[in-house]
Order: C-alpha cells, then sequence, then structure tokens
C-alpha cells in the first residue's frame, strides 16, 4: 500500500495531511515517507535473501541525510559517485567499509580520499583509472579493493539519456577487453581485484535486459576463473524501475530468478546499488497553484514549482503523476490543461495536456514518485531558492532540509576588487 494517499477528503503523507505541512513551512517543499522507504528497502532485501547480497544504496537518487541514515539503520551500505557523496554518506552513518565507490572520471584526488577513509570497494571504469588508482594506492601504502565494471553491450531498452550499457556509451570496460585488464589488475600490486560490476542503465521496466547482462557476466566469471584469475565478488547495479503512470515494472520474483539463475552456483558474494526503487516512490512534490491562465488553445495552471526543482519532465519527458491536495468527487470533471512552472523557459512544463479535476489559485497540487532524482538535481535557475525537504513518520513530520534563503543565494558570490 501507498503511505501517500487520500484520508478524510485530503491527501497525507503516512497520518500527516500536507496541507498542514504547508501552512508551516510553505511551498513547494519535497515530502519523503520513512514507512514507504523501509518497505522498499525491505521487499529489496528480500528479494535478494538468501543470495548472499547486500545492498549498496544508490545515493545519487536522494542523498539526503535523513533518507541515508534512515536506510543505513535498515542495515544499506552506500554507492556513492563522487567524494562529496562519500562524505554525506560517512556523515549519515555508513561506515567507510560498506560504501562502494562507482562513477566514470574519479580524479586521483578523490581516489586518495576514499583510500585513506578506507572504503570497501573501487568499481573501476577503464585501464587507465585502474593504473591511476593503483599510483595512489602505492603511494598511500595500500591496496584498493577493487571490481572492474564492465560495459556488456546490452540495450537496457530505457530512455536513452539514462540508458549505460551499450557499447557506444562510455561507461566501463568492452566486455572483450575485460580478460586482459582484469589479469593486469590482478598483477598490479596497489590493486586488489576482487570482482566484477555492471549497471546497464536506469528505469528498466522489462527483465531481458537483465537476465541477457547477467548471463554475460557470469560467462565472464567463469572465463576469469577458468584463467586462473580469483573472482569473489559481482556487484548487480540498479536499474529497477518503478512505476510513474501505469507501466508494469519489473517483479522481484523476476529479478531474483534472473540473478538466482545466473549467479546462483558461483559461490559469489553478491552486491545490489538500488536508487529509485528505494526512494522513488517514497517522495514526492508539493506545489500550490499561483495562478490559472487561460489561452486561445490551452489552458495553463502555472505551479509555485518548477524546472529547477524538478528537472525529469524537462530532461527525460518523464511523466509524474499529478494529483490535487483536496479530493476530487469522484464524479469531478477533468479537463485537459498544461501544468508548468514559472520558469522563462517553454520548458518549464511538468505534463502537456493531463486531464486533472479544477484547480483555482492557492490550491496545492502533489507530484507523485519524485523522491529520486528529484531533490538532488533541483538548482537555483532564475534565483530559486533550493526548496526543503521534509521527512514523515507517522505522524510526525521534520523539516530534514530547510528552505534556502535568499541571503543564502545572493551572498554566494563575490564582486571583484575593480567593482
Ligand atoms: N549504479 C550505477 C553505477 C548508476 O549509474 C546508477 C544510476 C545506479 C546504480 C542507480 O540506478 P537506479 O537504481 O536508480 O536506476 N537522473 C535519471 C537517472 C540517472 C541514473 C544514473 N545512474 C532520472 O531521473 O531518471
Amino acid at each position: 500500500m501507498s503511505h501517500f494517499h487520500y484520508r478524510d477528503g485530503a491527501y497525507h503523507a503516512e497520518g500527516v495531511g500536507l496541507a498542514e505541512i504547508a501552512a508551516a513551512i510553505g511551498t513547494p517543499f519535497y515530502c519523503y515517507s520513512t514507512g514507504q522507504l523501509s518497505e522498499n528497502f525491505g521487499r529489496f532485501q528480500d528479494a535478494l535473501g538468501g543470495l548472499n547480497a547486500r545492498l549498496y544504496y544508490s545515493c545519487k537518487a536522494n542523498s539526503n541525510q535523513a533518507v541515508i541514515k534512515t536506510l543505513a539503520q535498515l542495515g544499506a551500505g552506500a554507492d556513492v559517485v563522487s567524494v562529496g557523496e562519500m562524505y554525506r554518506a560517512l556523515a549519515a552513518g555508513i561506515a567507510a567499509h560498506d560504501i562502494v565507490f562507482a562513477g566514470v572520471g574519479k580524479t586521483r584526488d578523490e581516489m586518495w580520499a576514499a583510500l585513506e577513509a578506507g572504503i570497501y570497494q573501487f568499481n573501476v571504469e577503464s585501464v587507465g583509472e585502474l593504473r591511476a588508482l593503483n599510483e595512489v594506492a602505492l603511494a598511500l601504502g595500500k591496496r584498493a579493493p577493487v571490481a572492474l565494471r564492465i560495459n556488456p553491450d546490452v540495450d537496457a531498452k530505457t530512455h536513452a539519456k539514462i540508458s549505460t550499457g551499450k557499447a557506444e556509451n562510455k561507461f566501463g570496460i568492452d566486455i572483450d577487453h575485460a580478460p586482459a585488464i582484469y589479469a593486469e589488475a590482478a598483477a598490479l600490486p596497489g590493486i586488489a581485484v576482487k570482482g566484477l560490476a555492471c549497471h546497464i542503465g536506469s528505469q528498466l521496466i522489462d527483465i531481458a535486459p537483465f537476465r541477457a547482462a547477467f548471463q554475460k557476466m557470469a560467462d565472464l566469471v567463469k572465463a576469469l576463473r577458468g584463467k586462473g584469475l580469483a573472482v569473489e565478488r559481482v556487484d548487480l547495479g540498479g536499474g529497477v524501475g518503478i512505476t510513474y503512470r501505469d507501466e508494469q515494472t519489473i517483479s522481484f520474483v523476476d529479478y531474483t530468478n534472473a540473478v538466482a539463475e545466473n549467479f546462483g552456483n558461483l559461490g559469489l558474494k553478491l552486491e545490489a546499488e538500488p536508487g529509485r526503487a528505494i526512494v522513488g516512490n517514497a517522495g514526492i512534490l508539493v506545489a500550490r497553484v499561483i495562478n490559472v491562465k487561460e489561452g486561445v488553445s490551452r489552458n495553463f495552471v502555472i505551479v509555485d514549482a518548477a524546472m529547477n526543482d524538478l528537472i525529469r519532465p524537462t530532461l527525460y519527458d518523464a511523466y509524474h503523476q499529478i494529483v490535487p491536495v483536496i479530493q476530487p468527487a469522484d464524479d469531478a470533471a477533468v479537463a485537459k490543461v498544461d501544468v508548468v512552472g514559472p520558469i522563462c523557459e517553454t520548458g518549464d512544463l511538468f505534463a502537456e495536456q493531463r486531464a486533472l479535476p479544477p484547480l483555482a489559485v492557492g490550491d496545492l497540487v502533489v507530484f507523485r514518485e519524485a523522491g529520486a532524482y528529484g531533490a538532488v538535481m533541483s538548482s537555483t535557475y532564475n534565483t530559486r531558492p533550493l526548496v526543503p525537504e521534509v521527512l514523515v513518520k507517522g505522524d510526525k513530520f521534520e523539516v530534514v532540509r530547510p528552505r534556502q534563503t535568499y541571503d543564502a543565494i545572493i551572498g554566494q558570490d563575490i564582486l571583484p576588487s575593480w567593482l
């Protein structure tokens, strides 16, 4: 059951009415549900239970420390993609030995910091990165634990901007080059090569690409072992999609089977890096209608959130369900409107010709499934302050990031001496 729902005619996050939060902190704001986070994490963990797997929550999806800490307390490790994210994960209570560091362009400074911290694993994406990491590790007198990220050349059948596992994508080591590079890694004195990693894309709703990638990865494990190379870990990446509209996504049964069929008998330690599947439907964005504008050819509902707060519709043509906070009558008439933000760009468009019940100035609306890649991708474009984030637990809510002040934004600039 969703932890966001109508109760007594008004939309709630768990036991808290959204109008109550709006009255306390204004709009727009992000709101996360502890119950939904816990349920999603528990279901993912159960799905891989018995397969010697560990979940490394992909912090890039939502790196608020309140979210990370909620998951850490449930047993999550962290997948980070920058040293900044590593510091956040550490600050949120994730131990260094529970952190995996992924990313196609780690700098030597980042490698140094992560080695000093003592993280669990570097997912290395190229031979150049491998050699650089070896040098940095030797300079520090350490050995870097490494999984080689393989590009299995599989089409994830998702949006082109979030597809990562085709040969033409920038990610990972070509699967054909993997044996030679793995052998080189095994021989480097600053590297302790532990295994392989892959991640073919995000928002996958079909199991077939996972099956194809996992099979290639399992074949590679066997081939490497056949050459006498030790492979003890495989990182399965993230990518499990969620329902934004009405799409049927991957079932955990199918995911578990795809993992078990390919890796079940290989005596591996498995890792998974889910992001969206954990936080996507555990967060919403709440906005208020500023104006309703009747155009010549269409009507516009202008809300106080914009593309700088939630960029997914603009960037990926993503669909987010929009629901009014006051529950419409079952027989309420619906009309098609464009829901837009106040930013000076045509692309500042949340929904085009969306059938919605009548909305009036001052009404609150909810953008659903905004917990993943929402707040983390926001910016201050148009000098719009970053919006607050709230975490709900039962009938309590707390602000876990306050609204940015105008002074904080404007104070960031420094005038040069000649002005
Ligand atoms: N592991 C790696 C190496 C990744 O690159 C990603 C996501 C994940 C794990 C987590 O994937 P997830 O379970 O969340 O699908 N901003 C885009 C999504 C970008 C995904 C980037 N990589 C969006 O809003 O759809």
